[in-house]
């Protein structure tokens, strides 16, 4: 896929961008998807700055491949987060939560692609002006924080409105996925979920049993009261959250209740009381695998779905 616009903005072997997941995607899992030819992502929003340099060692430990940095951009430390992938040689910052605008002089000067995850065509729009590289157009299906569009709709919008190269996200799991995605007009895509049953991925056991076991509706959205939507595995927490929104109880005190919950689930794999994040692909994630297992399998299937489509095509004929 030499050709392939992603593949030559970021000097990778395929299109395939593993996405940031605070306190899961480390310089291990990142590492690793870069070894194998995609490109990792260090989820960096809310790391203590010595952690993401620790983190960035890690994964060069592990390849010499290029990989990234997420930068949440309004949360603490994030001035710091960019001086570090500066002096580290970063090669590409995906960013979030906020506007990589008033940051942009300063990544570009020191040859840094800027990708931002957007969720609606306004925002992509206002990024190309700002001189991004290329545009994440994630779609609801995702999972942890979510827009309100699926990626099906999203992305052919949002590749009619930019110049710009656009990475689907949200719901790619499987190569004819993929397929979709680069028919919707993307060109490459960026996989959050599959990644979380990936043996190099170091979450609870727990946490890796409730997404092999989810069906296709184990996830709801929550936080869609406060404003704040989050995609999870429908559990204790989840009911709690959804009842105490059907109630109307304060925003502040149901942002307070959720905070640091992703961590018990992760870390501590409390799946009953945590915040079990995942896309609604889980459903059709059923057995363990690795990184390089899972990579080779989204091109191997791509190419083989490519020929089914178009022996279907054929035969309409
Ligand atoms: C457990 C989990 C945590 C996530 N955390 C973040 C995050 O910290 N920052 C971010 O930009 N996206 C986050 N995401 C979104 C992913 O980067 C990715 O865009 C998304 O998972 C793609 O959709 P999929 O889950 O259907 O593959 C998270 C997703 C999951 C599943």
């Amino acid at each position: 896929m030499q050709n392939n616009e992603i593949c030559k903005l970021l000097n990778i072997k395929y299109p395939i961008i593993q996405g940031a997941m605070a306190w899961i995607a480390n310089g291990h899992l990142a590492g690793h998807v870069s070894k194998h030819g995609g490109l990792g992502i260090i989820a960096g929003g809310g790391m203590p700055p010595e952690i993401l340099e620790q983190e960035i060692k890690k994964a060069k430990e592990i390849t010499d491949n290029p990989f990234g940095v997420n930068l949440m951009l309004l949360m603490e430390h994030v001035e710091e987060h960019i001086d570090i992938c500066i002096r580290e040689k970063i090669k590409v910052v995906t960013t979030g939560a906020g506007n990589p605008g008033t940051h942009m002089e300063k990544l570009k000067s020191a040859g840094i692609k800027v990708i931002p995850v957007v969720a609606s065509v306004a925002l992509a729009r206002r990024m190309e002006r700002a001189g991004v590289d290329a545009i994440i157009a994630e779609g609801m299906e995702s999972g942890g924080h979510i827009g309100p569009i699926t990626t099906m709709v999203l992305v052919p919008q949002v590749v009619n409105a930019v110049k710009i190269p656009v990475i689907a996200a949200g719901g790619i799991a499987t190569g004819k996925q993929f397929l979709a995605a680069l028919a919707l007009g993307a060109s490459g895509i960026q996989v959050g979920t599959k990644f979380l049953v990936a043996e190099e991925c170091h979450i609870h056991e727990n946490y890796k049993e409730v997404i092999l076991k989810a069906r296709d509706r184990s996830t709801v959205s929550t936080g869609n009261y406060t404003g704040h939507p989050v995609r999870v595995i429908e559990n204790k927490f989840a009911k709690q959250l959804l009842e105490m929104e059907k109630q109307g109880v304060p925003k502040e005190e149901i942002e307070k209740i959720g905070t640091g919950r992703l961590r018990i689930a992760v870390v501590d794999g409390d799946v009953d009381n945590g915040s079990v994040m995942s896309g609604q692909v889980a459903g059709m994630i059923n057995e363990r695998t690795t990184i390089k297992a899972i990579l080779e399998d989204f091109i191997n299937e791509l190419g083989a779905e490519r020929e089914s489509l178009f022996k279907r095509m054929d035969s309409w004929k």
